[in-house]
């Protein structure tokens, strides 16, 4: 057989038993989620107001082990008011993972701040420490106790760790760095809700995180995000903006200060509630099936599936193969074949860094980046798809 071939032979051999299409990430609804929805709409409260923000908050908490949650209209707003209450200022420098979604380097943006992208490393997919580590040493200095970009003059305020498809950055030595240059930690959790590193849930290692709960996420609420923090006075700040900065009043308008409609809606939140209920069953369901790819892949020469870092436990959100780079050359072919068997695999993103609107960023050398770019293919991995693979007393097959 051919590299192409058998590589759609062992996704063949994990799907055989999906209706087609199978799509890469779609939501499972198998728990109160009518129940709650019909509740919402029967209480007249779907908007800004009612019981289910205050109970998912209280639910991401429990889940994450954060103190503090607050919950917005989606990941991307999250990751906003994070960087605002960060600190970020309109002109500073922001480190960011060149190998990510679009929304972590927009909310840069947002803020007025640039992003400055940082190179991956292939165990965890995440930020390179030590090659950011010697980056800095060469490009940055501190003044005054603010890590400045001696090419740009700018402050390098503060660093955005995501974990990559769920898997969870190495964060000991990225932490290390943000000690060394005083950078403040962020993470981009949007993917990795039920991921763990060294035990810990991700998302409570920054000093905010931002979790999203888009149609393709671990667990949906349609669309939506939140912010973990355990500073009371950063949650209390969080809750402020995302709440268009109104002083509590029972019927006066009074805003103290530019804030966000990004508050969570009732609706989504009941969504959410009755999601979460199944969080623990949809991680079971994707792991099994991070499993089942796993040993396929595993007689394939020269394509592997990725798996999760020594220190890790990987919700395995989005399950990735990694093409060697002989291999390389048949990503596309691969990704032709497989959709047009109504297999929904897709390439990684496009490195941030070759995007029109962020050409002219600062950058490290992203020579790891770029190679994993053109070597992902990502799989369908809805936790629909585990099932087969769960035995009645919940066990891997
Ligand atoms: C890494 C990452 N960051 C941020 C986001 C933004 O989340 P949202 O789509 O909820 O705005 C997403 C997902 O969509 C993501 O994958």
């Amino acid at each position: 057989m051919s590299g192409t071939e058998e590589i759609v032979a062992a996704l063949e051999a994990v799907l055989c038993g999906a209706d087609r299409p199978v799509a890469l990430h779609e939501p499972y609804f198998a728990g109160r989620e009518r129940e709650n929805l019909l509740n919402c709409i029967d209480s007249g409260y779907v908007s800004s107001v009612g019981r289910y923000v205050g109970e998912f908050e209280e639910k991401l908490c429990r889940f994450t082990g954060a103190k503090y949650a607050a919950a917005v209209v989606n990941g991307t707003a999250a990751l906003h008011i994070c960087l605002i209450l960060a600190g970020v200022q309109p002109g500073d420098e922001v480190l960011v993972p060149a190998l990510t979604f679009v929304a972590t380097a927009n909310a840069v943006c947002y803020c007025g701040a640039v992003p400055h992208f940082a190179d991956s490393e292939t165990e965890s997919l995440g930020i390179d420490a030590d090659k950011l580590d010697a980056h800095l040493k060469e490009t940055a200095e501190l003044r005054g106790g603010i890590c400045c970009s001696k090419r740009s003059g700018r402050p390098i305020r503060a660093l955005v760790a995501m974990h990559t498809f769920g898997h969870p950055v190495n964060l000991d030595p990225v932490m290390k760095v943000c000690g060394d240059y005083g950078l403040t930690l962020i993470e981009d959790a949007a993917e990795s809700l039920g991921s763990y590193y060294r035990g810990v849930h991700t998302g409570r290692f920054g000093k905010l995180s931002a979790l999203s709960f888009n149609g393709n996420k671990i667990v949906t609420t349609g669309g939506g995000g939140a912010i973990l923090t355990d500073d009371e006075v950063l949650y209390r700040r969080a809750k402020h903006l995302t709440t268009t900065a109104k002083l509590a009043h029972p019927w006066a308008f009074v805003h103290d200060e530019v804030g966000y409609n990004y508050r969570m809606t009732n609706l989504s939140a009941a969504l959410g509630c009755a999601q979460m209920e199944q969080v623990e069953n949809f991680i079971t369901l994707k792991r099994a099936l991070a499993e089942e790819y796993r040993k396929a892949f595993s007689g394939v020469s020269g394509a592997q599936l990725f798996t999760e870092p020594s220190y890790a436990k990987s919700n395995y959100w989005l399950n990735a193969v990694i093409l060697s780079e002989e291999n390389a050359a048949l990503r596309d072919k691969i990704l032709e074949e497989t959709n047009r068997r109504g297999i929904r695999t897709r390439p990684a993103w496009t490195l941030m860094s070759r995007l029109p609107m962020f050409r002219d960023c600062p950058r490290m050398d992203l020579s790891t980046a770029e190679s994993l770019e053109r070597r992902i293919i990502n799989l369908p991995s809805s936790a629909r798809l585990g099932e087969p693979f769960i035995r009645q007393e919940g066990k891997i097959r």
